[in-house]
């Protein structure tokens, strides 16, 4: 795994998968990416991101510059030149909650026409418990090969975080497993060329995959008892955010911060794959599955409360007119996958209301795909009600006079209430003083 004999093929160039095979085109390996989407190819060979992450253009360009990177879709060629190969495509869940493994399966098609001795197979992508040996291994192995014997596998998850994944992918903690410990070691010593961050070898395949998803499902439950939590300290009439904040002083407690629901391709998603692998063994997960529950149920109680505002003001949801602010999952970033926004719209929608959105950083055709109409801050300001979805960093500056109908549903902690009713404005939701 060393510079000289290494040469890596990247197979998915999205928000994970480019950056990582930037980096490691940057640290001096040569690096062939394989996507579906011409329009990324073209874009990723022209040195253009086709994903907003700060960082990744300047890298990308050098990449690219220095011949380092060069992006295509022929996938089998690319495996056959190569002798790592790193999947890093999409995991989704269909409309049953289950897992859609397409991508990985039709990744995996591709290595194995192109697998030679020696090779080694590394699957960055999130997947559920099992799927290396399940999936992965038996299509890789109608190469004719035997895994663990004639080529390697090893699975690394990937944690880093969107808009800052580039420091989080060069520092993080990285988990590998392998399907032997020569898989493993080589694993190591590849990502050892593009991350400073400590790598934790674990026992085998299935460690790997469990262990980022047990990362993810701590964090959906904990944020599930922090919604759950924060709506009854509504009723109580708790700042919830307030007891929250003091409760973590407890050196053994982390309670999480409420917001209007989970959103993004990772905390939505991946505790859905372990509740399938436990509904296969017959091992009870209602706890994880409550917790999905109480997450996806939050626009709905955000539209409830914007309904009730009204109502409290003497208005009608019907016929009126709502702004939200922010589409994006959360603050500061383009991606808008499994946002609340899209639900809480639709609901408000089904209300009778008329629903206009404003996000900075997400476009146009996202907002519309929602149903919403794209329109300017100050236009969602105007409107009847505001609800703010989004922690982005613009949002933190909204004064009292800029909600020009007075009416405001705060489900992120980042205004201040009190700053707000001071001023005649009827705030409801979460804030922090
Ligand atoms: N986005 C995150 O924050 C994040 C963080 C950690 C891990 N992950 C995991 O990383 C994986 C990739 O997620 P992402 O956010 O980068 O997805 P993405 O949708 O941003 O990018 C995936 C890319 O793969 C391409 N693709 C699809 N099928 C392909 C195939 N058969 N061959 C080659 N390319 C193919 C798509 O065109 C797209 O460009 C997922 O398993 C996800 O759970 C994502």
């Amino acid at each position: 795994m060393t510079k000289k004999n290494s040469k890596i093929t990247v197979f998915g160039l999205g928000h994970i998968g480019l950056p990582t095979a930037v980096l490691f085109a940057n640290s001096g390996l040569k690096v062939t990416g394989v996507d579906i989407n011409k329009e990324t190819i073209e874009l990723v060979n022209k040195g253009i991101s086709p994903v907003v992450e700060p960082g990744l253009d300047e890298l990308l360009n050098r990449a690219v510059l220095d011949g380092k990177l060069v992006a295509t879709e022929d996938g089998v060629a690319a495996s056959k030149s190569s002798n790592v190969m790193i999947v890093v495509v999409p995991t989704p869940v269909d409309k049953f909650k289950k897992s859609d493994l397409t991508a990985i399966k039709s990744a995996c098609q591709s290595i194995s026409k192109g697998l030679k001795i020696d090779d080694l197979v590394i699957i960055e992508s999130t997947i559920p418990p099992k799927t290396c040996e399940d999936v992965v291994i038996p299509i890789l192995e109608n190469s004719g090969l035997k895994a663990g014997e004639d080529f390697g596998v090893a699975c690394t998850p990937e944690r880093a975080l969107p808009n800052n994944t580039i420091y989080e992918m060069t520092h993080n903690a990285r988990v590998i497993g392998g399907i032997n410990k020569e898989s493993a070691d080589k694993a190591v010593l590849l990502y050892e060329n593009i991350t400073n961050g400590k790598i934790i070898k674990v026992k085998n395949l299935i460690t790997a995959e469990m262990v980022k998803l047990m990362e993810n499902t701590y964090r959906d439950t904990n944020i599930a008892l922090s919604n759950e939590l924060a709506m009854i300290c509504e009723e109580l009439g708790i700042d919830a955010v307030d007891a929250i904040d003091a409760a973590n002083h407890h050196p053994r407690v982390n309670i999480h911060i409420p917001g209007p629901g989970v959103g993004g391709h990772c905390l939505s998603i991946d505790p859905y794959f372990i509740v399938e692998m436990a509904e296969e063994k017959g091992v009870d997960s209602t706890l994880i599955k409550n917790a999905r529950n109480v997450n996806e149920k939050m626009p709905q109680h955000v539209a409830e409360m914007v309904e009730n505002t009204l109502k409290e003001a003497g208005k009608q949801i019907k016929k009126s007119k709502i702004g939200v602010l922010g589409v994006a999952y959360k603050g500061n970033v383009a991606d808008a996958r499994e946002t609340p926004a899209e639900p809480l719209i639709k609901l408000l929608k089904e209300k009778g209301a008329e629903v206009y959105a404003h996000d900075p950083y997400t476009s146009r055709d996202v907002i519309e795909s929602f149903d919403a109409k794209p329109v300017s801050m100050k236009d969602v300001l105007n409107s009847d009600i505001v609800v703010l979805i989004t922690d982005h960093g613009e949002y933190k500056n909204i004064t009292p006079d800029m909600i020009v109908n007075k009416l405001f549903i705060c489900t992120r902690p980042i205004l201040n209430p009190a700053k707000f009713k001071e001023k005649g404005v009827l705030f409801k939701g979460i804030g922090r003083i």
